[in-house]
């Protein structure tokens, strides 16, 4: 194998400062760059403020360092969006229009682009919804990855670009904040429990949605990355199902650690969103073509938020 050189774009948010993480320990501090437009969070390796708007930038960049594997993760999310609908759409598509093309011009072997449950809307079966499933997405969130997705198959098809990507659903982890999702309660409720003792849910009792724990999601990526091309049949976004399960039900499982834990449900404008997601994925697709199993389900990942937040708040004290 050649020796990887790798870059991400929105490496400060959630998933990324875990992913930056986990590509440090695969490959080598002195081969991965980490991007955003932020201040760096504190990683040790070699961290480049960029704005994916930036085109010269990110192409300057990529060349300098050689980058052969290229992440973009950088992206304004659902709830966020819904608030600024024009910026979602100019960061999130002319972002990643950017991304192709630099990444087309500099040859990079592979590219990352993490697409979302958002996608889905209309007319779709909402308990299990397929991989080629209608996509009428309600968010301007959920429209630029649909029409994101299906530029990434363009790219492929058209420039041989090997884009290799996944539909994420809800991510779940306690060692990076969510930044501005519909999912983000399934993050806020453990540090409240624990913190307060009660928790406010912007979400129905009843709102089931697919969710991943942070550890399967970096591993699907690095999995579905480290596949061989010819295995990755799906050239938009492959659909990717770790959990799914409603506050109600995570709430049960967060009092069996701590009985006394209360909650009261106050939704808003993000059970709209909600709402319009497919509440399970059919991710059959993922499993047959690069072997995707997920290791996490409900119980286990409310044992590891839990004792994890735990352990990080005894070890500050
Ligand atoms: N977290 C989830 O549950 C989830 C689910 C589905 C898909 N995704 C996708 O995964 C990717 C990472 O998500 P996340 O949860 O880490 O998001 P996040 O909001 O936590 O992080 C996104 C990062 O992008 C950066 N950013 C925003 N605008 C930028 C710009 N113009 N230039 C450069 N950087 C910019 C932000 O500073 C932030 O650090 C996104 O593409 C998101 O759509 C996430």
């Amino acid at each position: 194998m050649t020796e990887r050189k790798i870059l991400l774009t929105g490496a400060g948010g959630q998933i990324g400062q875990i992913l930056t993480r986990a590509l440090v320990d695969k490959f080598g501090k002195e081969n991965v760059i980490a991007t955003d437009i932020s201040e760096n969070p504190g990683f040790e390796n070699t961290y480049f403020r960029l704005d994916v708007l930036d085109k010269e930038g990110m192409q300057r960049i990529l060349e300098e360092n050689k980058i052969t594997d290229f992440y973009h993760l950088a992206a304004v999310l659902s709830a966020t969006g819904e608030k600024n609908p024009a910026r979602a759409w100019e960061v999130n598509m002319n972002g990643l229009l950017n991304v192709l093309e630099t990444a087309r011009n500099s040859k990079v072997d592979r590219l990352f682009f993490p697409s979302s449950i958002a996608v889905f809307g209309e007319g779709i079966d909402r308990e299990k919804a397929g991989q080629n499933a209608v996509l009428i997405p309600h968010s301007v969130y959920g429209i630029s990855k649909a029409a994101g997705e299906n530029w990434c198959c363009y790219y492929h098809e058209k420039y041989g670009l090997d884009v290799r990507s996944l539909r994420y659903p809800g991510v779940i982890g306690y060692e990076s904040m969510p930044g501005g999702g519909t999912t983000d309660y399934a993050v806020d409720i453990f540090f409240k429990a624990i913190e307060e003792g009660r928790y406010t849910c912007f979400l129905r009792e009843d709102a089931r949605l697919p969710m991943i724990y942070m550890d399967d999601a970096i591993r699907a990526t690095l999995e579905l990355m480290d596949a061989p091309a010819d295995r990755i049949k799906i050239r938009t976004s492959y659909n990717l199902q770790g959990m799914s399960f409603t506050p109600a039900e995570l709430f049960d499982q967060i009092r069996k650690l701590q009985p006394d834990f209360k909650i009261e449900y106050r939704p808003d404008f993000r059970q709209k969103i909600a709402d319009s997601w497919p509440r399970r994925l059919d991710d059959s697709a993922a499993r047959e073509d690069w072997g995707w199993e997920q290791k996490f389900d409900i119980a286990k990942l409310t044992e590891t938020m839990y004792r994890g937040i735990k352990n990080r708040q005894l070890q500050k004290s």
